[in-house]
């Protein structure tokens, strides 16, 4: 009896399935390939590119200004938290192009707060993260359409929010100055000072205007390019924390 189970449980089948192998040839199409060709004049399912200006940034070859879907806090939540993601190590968080990334030495990244960018179709955000611009790397495989342009829409409110004014909040709301919040939430002194890129960052283009060095006593207080290098875990054998 057992020795029939076992031979009733050596059946092939699910090694031996009837399938084609990616590349390799069959008799079966009179072509000799076993891969079909794509049919012509169809669009596989879910790449129709229909709208333009919503996978492009551009109407006619120029961009545009104006979100392609309507603009709500949800999309705009989803923009920070994108943004955030993805953008802030070399842009930083405010957007002033002074992020982590180039205090250790990287392109120094666009400001969002200059009158050119502040001025700029949402179509050229939505462009620059679709195709890349100069130093910057594209980031069209990370980030879907939908989020790029929810990105542009949180950038905006980024450029607002640079240069906000206590009108521009509803009437009714309440207004208070960074320093009393920072003061309440026990924040340093220094917390409300801008920051600076080290002398070690490098201009994002060749063409671009090269960075003002620090004055000389400031030199030392600006950081290393070079991470100090890590230490070795202690010699405990545990496994060091991340
Ligand atoms: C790896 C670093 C890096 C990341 C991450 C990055 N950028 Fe940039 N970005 C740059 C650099 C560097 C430049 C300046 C390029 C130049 O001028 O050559 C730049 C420039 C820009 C500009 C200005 C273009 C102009 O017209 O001057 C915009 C807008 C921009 N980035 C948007 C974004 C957005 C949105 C994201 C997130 C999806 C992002 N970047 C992520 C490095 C980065």
């Amino acid at each position: 009896m057992i020795a029939l189970m076992a031979t009733v449980g050596c059946r092939q089948d699910m090694h031996d399935q009837p399938k084609f192998f990616p590349q390799r040839g069959t008799t079966l199409y009179a072509d000799g390939r076993s891969v079909r060709p794509q049919s012509a004049n169809t669009v596989a399912r879910s790449q129709l590119h229909q709208d333009s200006y919503f996978y492009t940034g551009l109407v006619d070859g120029k961009e545009g200004d104006g979100l392609p879907f309507p603009v709500t806090e949800e999309v705009l939540k989803r923009g920070q938290e994108r943004y955030n993601v993805y953008c802030t190590p070399c842009h930083s968080r405010v957007g002033n192009g002074e992020g982590m990334i180039v205090q250790r030495g990287y392109a120094k990244a666009g400001d969002f707060h200059t009158a050119r960018l502040e001025s700029a179709p949402l179509g050229h955000f939505f462009h620059v993260m679709t195709y890349g611009y100069g130093a910057m790397p594209e980031y069209a495989a990370q980030v879907s359409p939908v989020d790029r342009w929810a990105i542009a829409a949180y950038i905006r409110a980024l450029q607002l929010s640079q240069k906000a004014q206590p009108a521009d909040v509803p009437t009714g709301s309440h207004v208070e100055p960074l320093s009393t919040i920072a003061e309440q939430e026990g924040l340093p002194a220094t917390f409300l000072q801008g920051w600076h890129v080290p002398a070690t960052a490098v201009t994002g283009t060749p063409t671009g205007e090269p960075l003002a060095l620090p004055a000389p006593g400031e030199s030392a207080k600006t950081t290393s390019a070079q991470p100090a290098p890590r230490q070795p875990a202690s010699n405990s054998g545990e496994t060091p924390k991340q």
